[in-house]
């Protein structure tokens, strides 16, 4: 089998738990690119900050750290002894911290049930501590999965190009940062990249908040993948000559009707591939699935802080400065996430393999 890193050559990731296990150590993905800063969490409050406020985001990475988010809860009772409904209402706070990543809930649930059958502080302890750490090894093992099978999809276009450089277009940071290990979007372009294949990656900036400019160039830039940043309105007229061969973006949930809700922007790609007869694929573990809902109107779309669009971040000599870039008056809208209708995907690619919308519950039969 493909060995996309060696544990040797493991680096770093964007959470762990710290060797005293008291402590959860995250990446400030809000200062990349410019400063790596580690934060430590050891209260709830501080994972429903740093999940509220985007310390972490990415849908796998997230409902990571909300796993570990029933941890901490569940080793405060050693100082502040407390029945099942103060975790029940913890672990409620914690999943209402943003609304469209569906790896939220369903961590923080698988968790939850695990303290709850579990009896004695302790033994609750050890449950929560072992169940966050297995979602977290599963999520690494998931993404190198999708690597794998994402991979013989490059392989396929780079043949028809007689090895010429494959271009592929993402959208927003489904890498590594996202998702603990290898991405889910960037996963087969790390295996292509890995076994020699010519690519070459097109970065949506991914406005407000720039997670494509600032921490998917980061990734492939630090692993030697060549890469372009391109405005978000620039992918249309890329498609429009030849300039993309396939677009491969991440998600932060999935209908199992293949409704693909994920960063804003990533709808208008999906038509203009459609529309110029581009592979357009969703790369996604099953923890991204949503199997209760089937329909688009029922997808939470996250509308966060307007200032978010009003104003940008960047750096000015060593620091980093927030600017006003619009009239101070002027209102504005910050609709975080589209739906993707499941017609404009070409296929879905996940840790069992690829299949198109049709073919969803047939992979994951066990979940409908
Ligand atoms: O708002 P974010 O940064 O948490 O948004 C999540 C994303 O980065 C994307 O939408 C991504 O494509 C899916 S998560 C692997």
């Amino acid at each position: 089998m493909l060995d996309l890193r060696s544990s040797k050559k493991r680096s770093l990731r964007p959470i762990w738990l710290d060797d005293k296990q008291d402590t959860v150590k995250i990446i400030d993905q809000r200062l990349l690119p410019h400063k790596l800063v580690i934060v430590d969490l050891k209260t709830v409050d501080d994972v429903i900050t740093a999940i509220k406020d985007m310390y972490v985001r990415g849908a796998p990475l997230i409902g990571v750290t909300a796993a570990y988010g029933v941890y901490l809860c569940v080793l405060s009772l050693l100082k502040n002894p407390a029945g099942d409904d103060f975790i029940i209402s913890e672990c409620d706070r914690i999943k209402s911290t943003r609304p469209t990543a569906i790896n939220l809930a369903w961590a923080t649930d698988r968790v939850l049930k695990k303290v709850l059958s579990s009896t004695g502080i302790q033994g609750k302890i050890l449950a929560a501590r072992d169940e966050a750490g297995t979602i977290t090894e599963e999520e690494v093992k998931n993404c190198r999965d999708i690597g794998i099978h994402g991979l013989e999809i490059i392989e396929k276009i780079s043949r028809n190009k007689k090895n010429n450089t494959v271009n592929i277009l993402t959208h927003c940071n489904a890498g590594w940062l996202a998702c603990i290990e290898y991405g889910t979007a960037t996963a087969p372009i790390y295996a292509a990249h890995e076994i020699g294949l010519d690519v070459h990656v097109w970065v949506d900036e991914t406005r407000p908040l720039n997670q494509g400019a600032r921490l998917t160039a980061w990734e492939l830039g630090k692993r030697g993948v060549k890469h372009t940043i391109i405005t978000d309105n620039a992918g249309g007229h890329l498609m429009q000559n030849g300039m993309v061969d396939i677009v491969i973006v991440g998600t932060d949930r999935t209908t199992y009707k293949g409704d693909v809700a994920n960063k804003i922007g990533t709808y208008l790609k999906a038509l203009a591939a459609k529309d110029n007869n581009i592979p357009f694929y969703v790369a996604l573990p099953s923890s991204t699935f949503d199997w209760d809902t089937g329909t688009i109107k029922d997808m939470p779309i996250e509308l966060r802080n307007p200032d978010e669009v009003r104003f940008v971040q960047g750096l000015d000599s060593d620091l980093i400065k927030s600017v006003l870039i619009a009239p101070k008056e002027s209102p504005a809208a910050n609709f975080a996430f589209d739906v993707t209708p499941s017609r404009l995907v070409t296929g879905f690619i996940t840790e069992r393999g690829i299949c198109n919308a049709a073919d969803i519950s047939k992979l994951f039969p066990e979940k409908i």
